[in-house]
């Protein structure tokens, strides 16, 4: 209660001053450029205390040369979405998903977990504290990066003395340049590999995502919008994309790569594959042959940040294989995304009870 009293004073007071948000709705991307004022900042003071923390302005965090996080990279992430929906009021998505992922990234880097009920009141506090920047229906949705990380100095290599928790936001529009629903254009990574079996893979690890810049940015330089890496033991199978998972299409049969570890288990892509059986789709998860990614009637990718976009083409040692024309999304990614999207914007029946209420 004195907290939530001292967050209004601290919101009342940071708040005047503050101009009022002029964001141009209709051309948001998917950057920093309208971060939310405040942010959700937790530290972790022992088993006893556990974690403790409250909003504050967005800015700096104060960090020693020798944090963990900075020279070992003890450090994992969260990606969730707030949307002004059709019942006009804000909503998050299946956000003990998020949550429970944590907890698993925590386990695997030494970390202390932060509970189901800690990691939901930060978020939901920031998107409280942000609301202004939760853009209009279908304009776009406030993206939330929760941050779990070794913040306390070490030098040998061990776990972190201390740790901290925070939650920042930002208005956010399509993740890949063109629109949301614009086919992108994929290339197979024959070289280097995304993760290992024991390996953390399916980590949601900071450092799984500085490992693809290299081969991202060489992908980009000939006009990919992104890369698909292989297992790394035949080089054979569909793993995963940098910034997403990949499904394949053909007739009614629809296919993802399975949760063996090396691959991020998506909130997105797991409601994906509900929606799919919904609709009656066969739904495998399964490991994909990239031979048969290329003979796919349609590819498409799901994520939290690229929702599902569809794929106009999969370039595999030199080959091009354009779906769809390459031009226009394909139809089951544009039916489920329609399924999806509906859900989230509270346009239809939450069947699943998928959605929560901020
Ligand atoms: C997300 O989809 O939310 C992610 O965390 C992926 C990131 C590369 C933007």
């Amino acid at each position: 209660m004195r907290g939530q009293l001292q967050a209004l004073l601290r919101r009342a007071a940071s708040t005047q001053g503050r101009s009022k948000i002029d964001i141009d709705w209709d051309n948001l991307s998917f950057n920093l450029d309208h971060h939310g004022q405040e942010m959700f900042c937790a530290v972790w003071n022992g088993p006893a205390k556990g974690w403790e923390g409250q909003l504050q302005d967005y800015g700096p965090l104060s960090l020693m040369p020798s944090a963990q996080a900075l020279n070992y990279g003890q450090s994992i992430f969260e990606g969730m979405k707030a949307r002004r929906t059709a019942k006009d009021r804000i909503v998050l998505f299946r956000p003990e998903m998020n949550a429970s992922r944590m907890k698993d990234g925590a386990r695997r880097l030494c970390m202390p977990e932060v509970p189901q009920h800690t990691f939901i009141n930060a978020v939901e506090e920031t998107v409280r504290a942000n609301s202004e920047y939760v853009p209009p229906l279908g304009k776009g949705a406030l993206y939330i990066r929760p941050l779990l990380f070794g913040s306390g100095p070490i030098l040998g290599l061990a776990p972190a003395p201390s740790y901290t928790f925070v939650t920042y936001c930002a208005a956010v529009g399509s993740y890949f340049k063109g629109g949301q629903l614009k086919p992108i254009d994929l290339v197979v990574e024959n070289k280097f590999h995304r993760a290992a079996p024991g390996g953390m893979g399916g980590t949601k690890a900071a450092g799984n995502y500085s490992a693809v810049l290299q081969i991202q940015r060489a992908a980009n330089a000939k006009g990919f919008a992104d890369v698909v890496y292989l297992d790394c033991k035949t080089d054979a199978y569909l793993e995963e994309v940098s910034a997403c998972n990949i499904f394949v299409v053909k007739g009614r049969t629809i296919k993802t790569p399975p949760l063996t570890g090396t691959i991020l288990p998506g909130v997105t892509r797991d409601s994906i594959l509900q929606l799919a059986r919904k609709r009656g789709y066969d739904v495998k998860e399964q490991p994909i042959p990239v031979v048969e990614a290329l003979e796919a009637d349609e590819i498409f990718t799901t994520g939290t940040a690229v929702v599902v976009s569809p794929v106009g083409s999969l370039t595999h040692k030199g080959k091009r294989r354009v779906y769809g024309g390459g031009v226009a999304p394909t139809p089951v990614g544009l039916e489920l995304y329609g399924d999806l999207t509906a859900i989230q914007n509270e346009q239809t029946g939450d069947h699943f009870g998928w959605v929560h209420p901020v």
